[in-house]
């Protein structure tokens, strides 16, 4: 049935909207204090104030006291790569050593190390490791998670990490947006040759992808050494020809442009922005381009974290996402996820829980299903051990996830 009354939480933290928010909107939670929240057949019914009465018969709903405690939507996380197979433990000590992201990269590591397990791993494996991590990444609030393919790089191996992605979200409680990166990064069969490898993405994968609805979107890490601007927009064009929503892996290593190009293109969202010039915040806040910052990445490569106050005060609409992956963030910790978010990127709680809820809906198209406690959403709510928001970033590192609800059933208790 999924009928459920959470009552007399010290805050409803509903982050109400059907679209993202810029600049200051972002620091609109729109708190219901003491407030009641009832979600009838999966979908949110009613958002009542204080002394309001509850207008069902509550012996038809699982009911929960929610006294001392908050109540927020569910977590959006819309950057991740959680599908992948093998480990780069060897690469971190590398990395405290002095060596670069992008020096491993360049010498048969990073991307194509992870190509090469996940190559080598049975559709099984992808499914058993996967289903762990979203298992995870549920108990920390995440209720709905992007997840990119790219670990492939070839056309079997694309289509298995898109496959297990499309199995998990019919059989797991989160709710899974499947982005295909087929150009990630340029495979060893393809070295020197990267034009053909974006045509060979661009001819056969797209097709191929959009054919059996494998994905919505389409990414490309777009950075030097990797894929050049050009090539980016090239693929990223003859992707929406063919459909698909754009995003794209832009400036985090290097200023290259790749904010501005969001914006040329209208990307969805641009992700990373860790060196995005001044100019290119502007053009993605005309543009309305969604900037998604990971400062777990900045934190995990010891790098400088993106300007997200910046980002903000240009009126830039600014989401937050782990990006799990096994290289460059190897975490999906949301609670030290939001601490960064403020202490570094200088976001206000406020806008670090629009940036993970409602914002980062929008980065997945789906500002209008989830991202918010609105009458008419899904039934996606998180509850916090603490009785307001303000706890997330100031605990540190704590999982204070009390209980997560999807589509109004129960799924996590948290054993406190
Ligand atoms: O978002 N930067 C490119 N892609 C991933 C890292 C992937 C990896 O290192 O395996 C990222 O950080
Ligand atoms: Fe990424």
């Amino acid at each position: 049935m999924n009928n459920l009354i959470i009552k007399n939480a010290e805050q409803v933290v509903t982050c109400s909207g059907h679209k993202g928010k810029r600049g200051r909107e972002m620091r609109e939670l729109h708190v219901v204090e003491n407030g009641t929240v009832v979600v009838t057949n999966g979908i949110i019914s009613h958002v009542l104030e204080q002394g309001k009465p509850i207008p069902m018969r509550e012996d038809e709903y699982v009911v929960l006291d929610a006294t001392g405690k908050s109540l927020l939507p569910g977590f959006v996380d819309p950057h991740t790569h959680f599908v992948f197979g093998g480990y780069r433990e060897e690469e971190f000590a590398w990395r405290m050593r002095g060596d670069s992201y992008m020096e491993i990269m360049n010498r048969g590591g990073g991307i194509v190390n992870t190509t090469r397990a996940t190559r080598e791993a049975t559709e099984e494996e992808l499914m058993e490791s996967g289903r762990q991590r979203l298992n995870a990444m549920l108990r920390l609030g995440i209720t709905t998670v992007e997840g990119k393919s790219g670990y492939g790089l070839d056309r079997e191996t694309e289509l298995k990490q898109l496959r297990v992605m499309r199995r998990l979200n019919d059989e797991h409680p989160v709710d899974i947006m499947p982005t295909f990166m087929g150009a990630h990064a340029t495979p060893a069969e393809w070295k020197g040759r990267e034009d053909e490898f974006i045509d060979f993405n661009i001819r056969e994968m797209f097709p191929l992808v959009a054919r059996e609805q494998l994905a919505e979107a389409v990414d490309i890490f777009c950075e030097e050494g990797v894929f050049t601007i050009e090539q980016s927009r090239r693929y990223l064009l003859a992707a929406r020809e063919q459909g698909f929503l754009l995003k794209i892996h832009a400036d985090e290593i290097v200023s290259f442009g790749g904010a501005e190009l969001a914006a040329e293109l209208g990307c969805l969202s641009a992700d990373h922005l860790l060196q995005a010039s001044d100019r290119g915040i502007r053009a993605m806040a005309e543009a309305g381009v969604v900037a998604t910052l990971l400062p777990l990445t900045a934190f995990s490569l010891r790098e400088a974290y993106a300007r997200g106050r910046a980002m903000i005060d240009a009126g830039c609409m600014v989401a937050l996402a782990t990006d799990l992956n096994p290289g460059s963030s190897f975490t999906a910790s949301v609670p030290l996820l939001f601490a960064l978010a403020c202490i570094y990127m200088e976001l206000t709680p406020e806008e670090a829980v629009t940036a993970f809820t409602i914002n980062s809906a929008a980065a997945l198209n789906r500002a209008d299903r989830v991202g918010s406690i609105d009458v008419g959403k899904q039934g996606d709510l998180v509850l916090l051990q603490f009785p307001s928001y303000k706890f997330l970033p100031y605990h540190v590192g704590m999982n204070i996830v009390d209980t997560v609800i999807k589509r109004g059933e129960i799924v996590v208790k948290n054993d406190l």
